[in-house]
């Protein structure tokens, strides 16, 4: 008989309230002998270990508490004689803190989450069943070296994939169009299918983690104020935003993404919905990517404020000349006041720097009749002259 570690956190499984009733209860209130002590039936299935890591709502968890359960985690598996470990969660973060796991557990053991919708004290509880489910999960074969895995309702989910959707129901989670990777019938095990996506053992992040950097998520909205992002900016190193349909947001956000990044935040794009893809214009072994890598750790080029360099894209005039001045700066130009053009206004904050060096050094023009044209495309001719002008000042 395998030995699976259960390893308790709390939330609705161990949650109280009035007998019978499903309302009005407190997640996070027994501990896991005494759910155990329920279901006699899974001493027929392997041998139990328990650890009471902590017993909170899944609202309480923090990145603290995720690396504290990611060592804790790992520190059990390395036993050779524990086979698996099954972690008992509140519902609300569940699938937050079963995607950290998937990048940042350094086993191939299986460890499968579980949870409940109904406390412990309801008619019919599901917390039992989904624990004894999830322990037989775990000592299946073929459970090993999948990743995280989520077991809920009878349906078996990846760790990276799984999602809460319901806030009721007891079938309350889902992958969405990525369906699930099997069923559980009883103590049987249906495998369909598995994830293609790096975890555990493979993950990059599998490394031992002291602290996690603050990044904070930026939802979007119709009529959303930028000044969530400078806020936001203010005391977290990086901001995913969470955008409109492939990743959106208006112009405003847009401008406030290019000044922030400018100035060391570091943005992700992603999409509020979760279904579909959001694209990266960067592809795995193309050509470029070694030179556009190398021009952004020497702080030349950084990428576009959507998330994108804008592989295929023209330059626009203000970006070329963001680019030359990031290259010259430091070779002897003059701080002499540039031309004033009279689309000045045109210019983003991000460029106005360096159009002013660069044109009070004769390095870039305007375009006739006094005007800039920041989001004109650069012509190759007007490439060659600035080539030209700059060659002067490289020493
Ligand atoms: C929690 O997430 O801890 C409370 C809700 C739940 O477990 O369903």
């Amino acid at each position: 008989m395998k030995t699976i570690a259960i390893v308790a956190t709390g939330g609705t499984i161990a949650g109280t309230g009035k007998k019978g009733k499903t309302a009005a209860y407190h997640a996070g209130e027994i501990d896991i002998d005494s759910i155990i002590e329920t279901i006699p039936e899974i001493n027929e299935v392997a041998h139990i270990k328990e650890y009471q890591l902590m017993n909170i709502d899944s609202n309480e968890m923090t990145h603290e508490k995720w690396l504290i359960l990611k060592n804790n985690i790992e520190e059990i598996l390395s036993d050779d004689t524990i086979d698996g470990a099954v972690v008992t969660h509140g519902t609300d973060t569940l699938d937050e803190t079963a995607y950290f796991l998937t990048l940042t557990l350094n086993t191939p053991k299986p460890v499968v989450l579980t949870g409940a919708m109904r406390p412990a004290t309801a008619t019919s509880a599901d917390g039992p069943f989904n624990l004894y489910q999830a322990i037989c999960l775990a000592c299946h074969g073929e459970s090993y070296n999948r990743g995280v895995l989520a077991l809920f309702s009878n349906t078996i989910y990846s760790g990276r994939d799984i999602e809460k959707v319901n806030n009721f129901k007891i079938d309350a989670f889902d992958q969405r169009s990525l369906g699930c990777l099997g069923y559980m019938q009883d103590q049987e095990v249906y495998f369909y299918t598995q994830t293609s996506k790096i975890h555990t053992i493979k993950s990059r992040f599998n490394k031992r983690i002291d602290s996690i950097k603050s990044v904070a998520i930026a939802f979007y909205y119709s009529g959303a104020d930028a000044k969530i992002l400078y806020d936001l900016a203010s005391d977290h190193e990086g901001i995913v935003i969470a955008g409109s349909g492939s990743g959106n947001y208006s112009q405003a956000w847009l401008k406030a993404i290019e000044e922030l990044s400018e100035k060391g935040t570091i943005f992700v794009r992603s999409s509020r919905i979760s279904q579909g893809i959001v694209f990266d214009d960067e592809k795995d072994g193309e050509w470029y990517l070694g030179y556009i890598s190398a021009a952004r750790k020497n702080n030349i080029v950084s990428g576009k404020g959507d998330g994108s360099f804008g592989i295929g894209e023209a330059i626009s005039r203000q970006d070329a000349a963001v680019i030359l001045y990031n290259i010259l700066k430091n070779n002897g130009l003059s701080n002499d006041k540039g031309i004033d053009f009279a689309d000045s206004d045109m210019i983003s904050d991000y460029a106005i720097d360096a159009i002013n060096v660069l044109s009070a050094n004769s390095v870039i023009n305007g375009v006739g009749d006094n005007m800039f044209s920041p989001l004109g495309r650069l012509t190759r001719a007007e490439a060659a002259k600035l080539i030209f002008e700059s060659i002067k000042y490289i020493k």
